[in-house]
């Protein structure tokens, strides 16, 4: 039954001049995929992520499919990458026939454990895929440190960290590639949306022709090789820009929505929270996630039916690489076991923190909450 007066997960918050960008580019006849925003939303986004050069496209999975694709990536090769993450993360690997090799998440950042990195690395690694996951980043400093001594590329996929930092240097900015997703419930959205950044002159124009097609700029309509149609629209990139414009306002909303959770959540028992901060970053926290320690006698799937019957909106946590039936069917990460992964996508789940939230709806949320673990915490 549906609860009046229910709160759900993500809020965006469309207030600012998105509505007159869209005016006009229906009034310019600016609609598809060439236009004034475009230009714009790629030129100030990797200014604001410290790229040289942008790639609007129709999403992060699309992005991710281009990097790869990008930079020669293919049969035999391996791709090092989180097992904790989505789906478009393997797929992107697994498409170009090559196979992505997992490594387990660190219990408290939930992200790829980086000192399981190096024993993962053989002759065929050709690259690390790393994954900021929910609102602390990865430890670059080590990553990169492995890449330089491996020579290996990497390919950051930032879909949920827009505006973080890693020791005061923008996510996005590191490596050869990097991917940010654009979907509602993302820092900045363009309701469906991907951006690529490099600051490598040739990945740049590579992506932009597997984005068109392939044409060959001499003559339209043929082909050297096979490219996509993973465009972004005029349309999108005016949400993109108007959104742009807030992304720092929009980081801090995120910020002290987290900060509010955290003073009530802190010090409950029987649930971890999304770890404040680490010495290289704080928090961004795209999502407010809380995983149950074993003591509580039910999953996140129970809490998420529960919250969801009296008014708060809750999703579940990611769910494994190695556990995906789609890639157990073809056979890949046969008996493979990654203990913290398996047990967070079990207990693990996130409640309401859209932009748009009040700071009232997060004090019911709260209580909500209360209500359903009261007599286990
Ligand atoms: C880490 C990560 N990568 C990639 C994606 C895919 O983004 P999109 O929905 O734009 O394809 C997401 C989506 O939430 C994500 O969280």
């Amino acid at each position: 039954m549906a609860h009046n007066n229910f709160i759900p997960v993500n809020i965006p918050l469309l207030n600012g001049n998105e509505k007159k960008y869209l005016i006009e580019c229906i009034d310019t006849g600016w609609i598809s995929s060439e236009g004034p925003f475009l230009t714009q939303f790629e030129e100030k986004f990797a200014a604001k992520i410290g790229r040289k050069y942008c790639i609007a496209v129709s999403n992060c999975s699309v992005a991710l499919d281009t990097a790869v694709i990008s930079l020669g990536i293919g049969e035999g090769d391996e791709v090092i990458m989180p097992t904790f993450t989505i789906i478009s993360c393997a797929s992107s690997v697994i498409r170009v026939g090559a196979r992505p090799v997992l490594v387990d998440a660190d219990p408290l950042t939930w992200n790829m454990d980086v000192s399981q990195l190096e024993s993962k690395i053989t002759l065929k690694t050709k690259a690390i895929m790393v994954v900021h996951i929910y609102g602390i980043p990865v430890d670059m400093d080590k990553v990169m440190d492995l890449a330089h001594k491996y020579n290996l590329k990497i390919i950051e996929d930032a879909a949920e960290q827009h505006g973080q930092h890693y020791k005061g240097r923008p996510i996005g900015s590191f490596g050869e590639i990097s991917c940010f997703s654009f979907y509602p419930n993302k820092h900045i959205t363009t309701g469906e949306g991907g951006m690529i950044g490099t600051n490598d002159f040739r990945l740049a124009e590579k992506c932009r022709s597997l984005r068109n097609l392939c044409f060959k700029s001499e003559r339209r309509f043929i082909h050297d090789e096979m490219g996509y149609n993973y465009r972004m629209t005029n349309l999108q990139a005016a949400l993109g820009l108007a959104q742009l414009e807030r992304m720092d306002e929009f980081v801090k909303k995120k910020r002290r929505i987290g900060e509010l959770y955290n003073q009530v959540f802190a010090n409950v028992k029987g649930i971890q929270i999304n770890l404040a901060r680490t010495e290289y970053a704080e928090s961004i926290y795209w999502v407010y996630a809380i995983v149950l320690n074993a003591e509580i006698p039910f999953d996140a799937a129970e809490a998420i039916k529960r919250l969801e019957e009296i008014g708060v909106g809750a999703r579940p946590f990611f769910w494994c690489m190695h556990e995906q039936p789609v890639f157990q069917r073809m056979g890949l990460f046969k008996n493979e076991k990654y203990p913290i992964g398996e047990n967070i996508a079990r207990r693990g789940f996130y409640i309401p923190s859209g932009i748009g939230m009040s700071e009232d709806q997060i004090e019911i949320v709260a209580q909500r909450f209360k209500i359903i673990f009261n007599e286990y915490i």
